[in-house]
């Protein structure tokens, strides 16, 4: 029977074998699966794990602060690597969702490339890589072999890297991994966090993306994510986050009409992400945060809360 601790015994000895002195460079990103992964790592090879997290511009307001001063706080050897100006160029003028996916894969890419090499001998790539990771990317199920989303955290990286990839979590299921987690000893406010996506905001902004918009989404999500946890609700929710619509809309201001930016708020129950339930937050929540949305948020009058399941809808809307 499958346990976390033996789980946890079984990985380590494996990575220690695999490993050996090897240096290993591995990209966090705030979430539990590169979080988990690392530790893991961790155990087995200590100092010789490298972690880089890279600021893209498209994390969560004060995501990256928060969340390099927890690593530190775990014992890992973290380098911060401020890279939003290249995340930002890359991604101009592209409005496509998988063009978008692709262009913040390659950059996430291009960086790691530049930072991995200013490690001595390095010789592998660590990644968070979960099982649904995997079979998203590789088929619809009962289908011809064809691409859902690229997930950008998966599949071959280029010969110039001459990396090898080590993917502990790769046969783990979404719970299985806070469960390794806790056996771990990380932090509850790490393992409980909501699945959030490597291309981040990225995907979430539909439409071309600029600094102005991410921070006016960072601002939107920052309200709803703070209200479902003042209120409770947060560990029941799992996942949400808000949409920033390519479309703007007619309102009123005082006497004035407005023409201004359409958010949709997502929350979702789920075991694995694989299908996802909207949660039926309660309406008196709902209201008040869309009141606070629209009163603090300039450039924003309207929000609208999404009630699609997946399937068929997605999580994400890009
Ligand atoms: P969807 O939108 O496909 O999302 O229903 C299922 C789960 O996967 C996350 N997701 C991603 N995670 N890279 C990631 O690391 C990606 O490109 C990506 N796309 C979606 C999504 O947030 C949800 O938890």
């Amino acid at each position: 029977d499958w346990t976390a601790d033996s789980f946890v015994d079984s990985t380590v000895a494996a990575l220690k074998a695999q490993l050996g002195d090897d240096k290993v460079v591995l990209g966090l990103s705030g979430g539990v699966d590169s979080s988990v992964a690392a530790v893991l790592i961790h155990k087995a090879i200590g100092k010789n794990l490298y972690c880089i997290f890279v600021d893209n511009g498209l994390l969560r307001k004060n995501e990256f602060e928060d969340v390099l001063e927890s690593y530190k706080n775990l014992g890992l050897n973290v380098k911060g690597v401020n890279s939003k100006d290249i995340f930002y160029k890359a991604l101009e003028g592209l409005t496509d969702p998988e063009a978008k996916r692709k262009a913040i894969g390659k950059a996430f890419i291009d960086v790691f490339d530049q930072e991995s090499h200013l490690i001595e001998d390095v010789k592998w790539l660590g990644q968070g890589t979960i099982y649904p990771d995997i079979i998203e990317s590789v088929s619809v199920s009962g289908g011809p072999s064809q691409t859902i989303k690229s997930h950008h955290n998966v599949g071959g990286l280029p010969d110039y890297m001459k990396l090898q990839v080590v993917e502990p979590l790769k046969t783990l299921f979404k719970d299985e991994v806070r469960l390794v987690g806790k056996t771990l000893e990380i932090p509850q406010f790490i393992l409980g966090r909501h699945p959030f996506p490597g291309p981040g905001l990225g995907i979430r902004i539909l439409g071309d993306i600029t600094a102005e918009k991410v921070q006016i989404l960072q601002e939107v999500d920052h309200i709803f994510i703070n209200g479902l946890k003042n209120r409770g609700l947060y560990d029941g929710v799992w996942q949400a986050g808000a949409m920033l619509l390519p479309i703007q809309s007619v309102g009123v201001m005082g006497d004035e009409r407005t023409y201004e930016r359409v958010v949709a708020l997502r929350a979702v129950s789920s075991v694995d992400g694989m299908t996802a339930d909207w949660c039926h937050l309660p309406y008196d929540f709902l209201a008040d945060i869309s009141n606070e949305i629209i009163n603090k948020v300039k450039g924003v009058n309207r929000v609208v809360y999404d009630i699609s399941s997946k399937p068929p809808a997605t999580i994400e809307w890009e």
